[in-house]
């Protein structure tokens, strides 16, 4: 592993290279990134970079947001297959379908869509400011793709009228109310956080909802000495790692996404010396795609 990450960072100062990472990726690759968080913070750290090339340790539509967001640089996936299965749940001709069902609404897009939703809609979101980006509207109904969870949340949140399309994150979505119950009377005493991607009465048996980047910032601060988490179980090593004095305890211990799990640090490597897997996206689908992109960044 020492060799690896000694030729990891031999490639990166040679080709003014950055390594980004998801908080759900796994230890080592979070350890050997320059930058961890959530996809608003990825997004916003790709926007403002000045390296040549960006490895982006995450899933597709994350590399696809680095790759509109800095045209002109390499972005690499060190591992092809790794995909979002929420994200794949609908694509730029299902959109355009719906949108004529219903002419005139304005379109949210959630972040784990492909550049080519992102193209289709008028805002995109992520989990950490989808209420801000809904309330910006100024409008009392609006589509929202593709996450039917986040967009009960968000709904019940803002008081407006989202009509989702069918999609979930088959990791948040398969969170029970019995799971949190169980993961109580386990841990008596320990806080609860939830992601919004979890189902509503998953949701309302929480103290807090909570994006990965916002449990991060939370567990800074928090006073309370045990917690339970309720998103993909890879955030706790970082929560634990920074917050040696609190307990982090999954809500379910078989919250693993397989496609966050597929990048490796030989992945890493072999993309630097390889320049494989290039994320490109064609400039009329980017310039339309950073449109969505850009309003959000500019209210959050
Ligand atoms: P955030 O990190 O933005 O909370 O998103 C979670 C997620 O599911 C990413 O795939
Ligand atoms: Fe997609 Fe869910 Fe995996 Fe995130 S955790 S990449 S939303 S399937």
């Amino acid at each position: 592993m020492t060799d690896i990450l000694a030729r990891i960072g031999e490639l990166k100062k040679r080709r003014n290279a950055v390594i980004l990472a998801h908080n759900y990726q796994i230890p080592e690759v979070q350890d050997a990134a320059d930058f961890v968080g959530d996809s608003l913070e990825l997004s916003r750290k790709a926007a403002g970079l000045d390296a040549n090339t960006i490895v982006f340790c995450g899933v597709h539509f994350m590399a696809e947001t680095a790759a509109v967001l800095a045209p002109g640089k390499t972005v690499l996936l060190p591992e092809v297959e790794a995909g979002c299965p929420m994200a794949d749940m609908i694509n730029g001709r299902e959109l355009r379908a719906w949108k004529e069902c219903h002419p005139g609404l304005k379109v949210v897009c959630y972040v784990n869509t492909s550049a080519e939703v992102k193209a289709e809609s008028d805002i995109c979101c992520t989990s950490s400011n989808a209420v801000a980006v809904v309330n910006s509207l100024g409008v009392e109904e609006a589509l929202f793709v593709p996450d039917k969870n986040l967009a009960a949340y968000v709904a019940r949140e803002t008081g407006k009228r989202l009509i989702a399309w069918d999609g979930y994150c088959y990791i948040h979505h398969r969170f029970t109310p019995r799971d949190i119950r169980e993961a109580r009377a386990l841990h008596g005493g320990a806080e609860v956080w939830v992601h919004p991607e979890c189902p509503l009465d998953v949701i309302d048996l929480a103290d807090k909802v909570l994006s990965t980047g916002k449990m991060v910032l939370e567990a800074r601060t928090t006073t309370r000495r045990e917690v339970i988490v309720g998103t993909e179980k890879g955030i706790i090593y970082r929560l634990a790692k920074e917050n040696p004095a609190v307990k982090f305890h999954p809500a379910k211990e078989t919250a693993l996404c397989v496609h966050m799990k597929m990048t490796t640090l030989a992945k890493v490597l072999r993309a630097l010396e390889t320049d494989t897997h290039r994320v490109e996206v064609p400039p009329h689908v980017a310039d339309r795609a950073r449109g969505a992109i850009q309003a959000m960044l500019d209210i959050s």
